[in-house]
């Protein structure tokens, strides 16, 4: 993996799965090509690990998994297995050609999942985490274990799975919150449980891996780093199994903006906004106007009060500054809640410098305007305005 850069501030690694939660997500789905195309803005944007896919799933994962490790080089490139020998062969020969090669294997560690998944015991799950950690180790050295539904899996018995694969040779631990059933301190309670009662726990990296089925997780992982977690797992756009993973960009813009003196990450942000729109449109998957960071309205202001606001000091009503995750400006939309501040604003933007009784004028059309349209955009604005002040206009 690349190495950290500030000797002061803890570096996060962040783990990148659009390539496999992501794209495990009903009409997701990407070819080969289209996944190496993603793999390279992934490289760009300085993601430290991108879980490509699922070799043994589908030949075509295989394909795109071989490709994407073929090409990339300053990435750590990962593929998934179960703890079952045929698929981690599947995974080593497809990660062969990997400048830095990662197996990540696992298996369900619950009691729901050992008992009505498995039909096993807890003794058995052990030995085959602990055997299938060694058999990923014969073929690279950089080996990720997952214990599956471990945000349902009881601390103690969770923390003797963890000392086991470590002992294998396991590099990284994995607490998936595979269900998203946690709350934020239950989360980073476990990852301190772990950190505190697991023997060689300071010679691996704890991940964070965070379902949303409740909306939790971004705050999950962010519990977890603060616990002591230095890798943690994200889609773009959030996307994933069911309500989906935390979102790499929530998770890069809290890093960088709320724990800056704490901790660092290889993230440029700049590239947000351009990656989202390509997951987006590859893999047929709008994203919702209000999401966070990357949403159409993120940085968009439309009552009265905030436009004001903003107009006169962009941070009265903004905590980020729009460019520093690649859009250009922030935007002030104009509906019947906008106030005279707003349509001075555009006004000028279309080449109408208004004085105050010309504003008085122009705010009583365009209010009535607005009152019988969603949002009245510049072409209409251009044409009310040409109509009132013809002169200006010409
Ligand atoms: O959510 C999960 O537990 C996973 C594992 C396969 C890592 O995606
Ligand atoms: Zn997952």
């Amino acid at each position: 993996m690349k190495e950290g850069h500030n000797m002061n501030k803890e570096r996060i690694y962040i783990f990148d799965t659009t390539l496999r939660d992501g794209e495990q997500v009903p009409g997701c789905k990407l070819n080969p090509q289209q996944k190496l195309k993603l793999a390279r803005e992934l490289q760009a944007l300085g993601v430290d690990v991108i879980e490509a896919g699922f070799p043994i799933s589908s030949p075509g994962d295989f394909e795109a998994v071989e490709l994407i490790a073929k090409e990339i080089r300053n990435t750590t490139i990962c593929g998934l297995s179960r703890s079952i020998e045929k698929d981690i062969v599947e995974t080593a020969r497809a990660l062969k050609y990997a400048k830095m090669p990662r197996i990540h294997t696992g298996i369900g560690t619950s009691d729901i999942h050992i008992f009505h998944k498995f039909n096993s015991t807890r003794e058995k799950i052990i030995e085959r985490a602990v055997s299938a950690v060694k058999f990923a180790k014969s073929f690279v050295e950089d080996v990720e274990f997952y214990a599956e539904d471990a945000g349902r899996t009881e601390n103690e018995y969770l923390a003797k799975v963890c000392e086991e694969v470590i002992k294998a040779g396991a590099t990284v631990l994995n607490i998936p919150d595979t269900t998203g059933y946690c709350l934020p301190h239950e989360y980073g309670e476990k990852i301190k449980y772990l950190i505190d009662n697991v023997k060689g726990i300071e010679n691996v990296i704890l991940s964070t891996h965070c379902h949303n089925d409740l909306g939790l997780a971004t705050s999950n992982s962010i519990a977890g780093i603060e616990n002591g977690a230095r890798q943690i797992e994200c889609t773009i756009n959030g996307i994933g199994e069911r309500a989906g993973n935390a979102a790499l960009e929530e998770i890069s813009m809290i890093l960088k903006h709320r724990f800056a003196d704490t901790y660092t990450i290889d993230i440029n942000s700049k590239r947000l906004n351009h990656i989202s729109k390509l997951v987006s449109e590859g893999m047929s998957m709008p994203v919702q106007p209000n999401k966070a960071i990357v949403g159409e309205n993120a940085f968009a202001h439309s009552s009265g009060i905030h436009q004001d606001g903003v107009i006169k000091k962009r941070s009265n009503y903004e905590i980020i500054d729009p460019r520093d995750v690649g859009v250009d400006q922030s935007s002030i939309i104009l509906t019947a809640r906008s106030g005279r501040a707003a349509l001075a604003y555009r006004a000028k933007e279309v080449g109408f410098n208004l004085y105050k009784d010309q504003l008085d004028i122009a705010y009583g059309e365009f209010i009535n305007m607005a009152d019988s349209k969603k949002e009245v955009n510049e072409n209409d604005l251009q044409l009310l305005l040409t109509k009132l002040f013809p002169a200006i206009a010409s």
